[in-house]
């Protein structure tokens, strides 16, 4: 019997893990987007060796044929994805029965990774890339193939242990403890530069996980317009008056790819012009197109005539440029046009490798300079940076309100040696949107983007979700006290509107800012919801590594840190082993995310709620340590928000007692230097 031949049902082929039989090349769908070319960096000696490492996936019988075109790949693209075994069957989150699993833990996460590499969710669906430019969720198709095999046959006793996409294996555990436990990009400390990232990389031992890309925690982009709503909104609180609106005032910007493609959206739903430049035309049509962004402008003329009409008419509307936001912000300035608010989310965590265009270069160009010519490249880059941040200057003088928006903007212009920095040397000149906003607002009081799956598919078991959560914080919100009404209103008018506002994207998914009190009565209500029936199937709690406590770094989510302990990453590690043996099903920590390899430790957790009364003693103790330890941290280096906070969390919780600081006079201080 030729079995190759033979169809085999989706279950099945998810049982086989790696195919008995070799499978027939195949080639890349030119349709799908696909990851640039990643420089050459290894020695011949090393590309032996990541070959070498990359057959030790399979049979000897195979490394004759496999050897030549895992050379192949290497060659053509910098790294080996094994592109061969990417399997046949539709790669999406189906419903959770259809998964063959002996937990439903282990269904769950199958779900989850689905939808980090399903084509409509994923930025390089093909090189298993969810999100900003590198984020993966493995490093080759191998990998995927095992660990889908693994968590099929887990059982509750054991533990897969997955090494930046590698699946080790499992290990016997216990019913209590998480059924995957995941770390990426973990390096020692002094092998995280950039290029250490494109080495070891290439060599198949490591990968760059981003955030919720290598904790298989990503939900498409409506988890990023939240977030981005409320900053752009409090961002306009702080320059206008009580009385006055956003309508008719521009928010400038630039990014319309895997999360920036969510500002001009946002900028909608703050009642703002929003004005966001995209050098690739492909990526602003696609959210034009998605209708993500009102209007597509592809010369001056039209940009400025339009953008000065909506002023005139007071207008909310979102304008996409395609082209070089340089290009914008200086001509911005010669035709006097005011910027309340500027920002800009190019993805400057990977400046070197497509994540930034420098002005006076065509798209094409910089494509073809930054493999051919990579040093030129980085020259260009920077003098780009150099005259971004001189037209920022300018706008600012006249009294924009700039923000870093934790894509490392600042930072990697501070290195270009652009006018950046303040006049002590040490601070920039802009704050970033922690510092401002976020970090003072919503983390510093414990309010995050919590999220939530429900695995039944089922849009009807979403919105009964709706519906609880809106229900639960209109019930908080009548005894909260004054500092956080403004927060519990915001996201009580989000979750009220979120289903009109069609954000689902992949997964049956919502994200909801809230903070401990918020997400343990949004859970447990879930949990009994599902117990008695009315939601259909098992519901996975998550949230954004961009959270209150998942992340360590100095300069976005730690940036609002002031007593030097912002450089230290003690916070994220705490939370990853805390809520592992609190009752997470799955956690992660990861090097990188965000604003770059080697500038950020970040973790977070996965939860499968079943409607069990061991369910609602696990999320209890999990999501208060989850947040808290990050609010215990904030309130230790003196943040006034967090001390509200956890203050106010010790009265209610008798088991909590947090070290507190004794504040220091600063005439105290300022009189031992004189
Ligand atoms: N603040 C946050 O909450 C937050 C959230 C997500 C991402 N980020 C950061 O924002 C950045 C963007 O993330 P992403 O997922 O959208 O990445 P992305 O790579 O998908 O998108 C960035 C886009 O910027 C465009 N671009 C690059 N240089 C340009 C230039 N000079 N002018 C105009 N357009 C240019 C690129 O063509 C690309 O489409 C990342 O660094 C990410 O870490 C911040």
């Amino acid at each position: 019997m030729d079995n190759s031949k033979t169809q085999l049902s989706f279950r099945d082929e998810i049982l086989m893990g790696i195919p008995k039989e070799l499978p027939a090349p195949k080639s890349r769908i030119a349709e799908l987007n696909h990851a640039p070319k990643r420089k050459q960096i290894l020695s011949r000696e090393e590309k032996k060796l990541a070959i070498r490492n990359a057959l030790r996936y399979f049979p000897d019988t195979w490394h004759g044929e496999l050897s030549k075109e895992f050379a192949a790949e290497l060659e053509k693209y910098g790294r080996i994805y094994m592109y061969r075994f990417k399997p046949g069957y539709k790669m999406q989150a189906r419903p959770i029965s259809e998964y063959p699993a002996t937990t439903n833990e282990g269904a769950a996460i199958m779900l989850m990774i689905q939808n980090n590499l399903d084509p409509e969710v994923a930025q390089h669906p093909e090189e298993l890339i969810t999100y900003g430019g590198n984020g993966a969720v493995f490093q080759n198709w191998a990998q995927y193939l095992l660990t889908m095999k693994y968590l099929a046959t887990m059982t509750e006793e054991q533990t897969l242990h997955m090494y930046s996409g590698h699946p080790m294996g499992l290990f016997p555990s216990s019913k209590d403890a998480p059924r995957v436990v995941i770390t990426n990009g973990m390096m020692i400390p002094n092998y995280s530069s950039q290029d250490d990232w494109e080495k070891f990389n290439a060599l198949g031992v490591t990968q760059y996980g981003q955030m919720t890309a290598g904790s298989y925690m990503y939900i498409g982009p409506q988890g990023i317009v939240h977030g981005t709503a409320i900053t752009v909104m409090n961002a306009f609180r702080k320059v206008l008056s009580k009385s006055e609106s956003p309508k008719g005032k521009i928010f400038l910007t630039a990014g319309l790819g895997g999360m920036s493609g969510a500002q001009p959206k946002a900028g909608n739903i703050a009642g703002c012009i929003t004005v966001c430049a995209e050098v690739n035309e492909v990526a602003a049509m696609k959210r034009f197109e998605q209708g993500w962004v009102d209007e597509l402008h592809k010369t001056f003329d039209t940009l400025i005539a339009r953008t000065k009409e909506a002023i005139n008419k007071n207008e909310i509307v979102s304008l996409a440029y395609v082209g070089n936001v340089v290009d914008v912000w200086e001509r911005f300035y010669e035709e006097e046009l005011f910027i309340h608010l500027g920002s800009d989310q190019t993805s400057l965590h990977n400046p070197w490798a497509g994540g930034y265009y420098p002005a006076g270069l065509t798209f094409e160009e910089a494509n073809i300079m930054m493999s051919e010519n990579p040093e030129l490249f980085k020259e260009k880059v920077q003098e780009s940076l150099r005259r971004q941040v001189n037209a920022i200057n300018r706008h600012a003088a006249k009294g924009t309100y700039f923000f870093d928006y934790g894509n490392a903007f600042l930072l990697e212009s501070s290195r270009a040696g652009a006018d950046i920095m303040s006049e002590n040397n040490i601070d920039f000149k802009y704050p970033s949107y922690v510092q401002d906003i976020l970090g003072p607002m919503c983390f510093d009081y414990g309010f995050g983007p919590f999220r939530w799956v429900c695995t039944s598919g089922n849009p009807e078991d979403l919105q009964k979700t709706d519906a609880i959560a809106l229900n639960v914080m209109e019930q908080i919100r009548q005894t909260a006290p004054e500092e956080i009404q403004q927060q519990m209103e915001d996201n009580i008018k989000w979750i009220r509107e979120a289903d009109s506002n069609k954000l689902v994207v992949g997964s049956q998914a919502r994200i909801l800012y809230a903070d401990a009190e918020g997400r343990i009565k949004i859970a447990e209500a879930f949990n009994a919801a599902i117990e008695a029936g009315q939601i259909s199937s098992p519901v996975v709690l998550g949230r954004d590594h961009h959270d209150v406590s998942g992340t360590d770094s100095p300069f976005r989510e730690t940036s609002n840190i002031y007593d030097g302990s912002r450089f230290t990453a003690d916070m994220a590690i705490h939370n990853v082993i805390g809520d592992s043996f609190r009752g997470a099903s799955w956690v992660s920590i990861h090097n990188g995310g965000g604003v770059g390899w080697g500038e950020v430790i970040n973790g977070g957790f996965g939860m499968v709620l079943d409607g069990s009364g061991e369910a609602a003693k696990r999320l209890k103790n999990m999501l208060f340590y989850d947040v808290n330890n990050g609010i215990s941290r904030r309130s230790w280096a003196r943040n006034k928000e967090a001390l509200f906070a956890i203050n106010r969390e010790m009265k209610r919780s008798p088991g909590l007692k947090v070290t507190l600081p004794n504040l220091v006079a600063d005439k105290l201080l300022d009189e031992l230097f004189e």
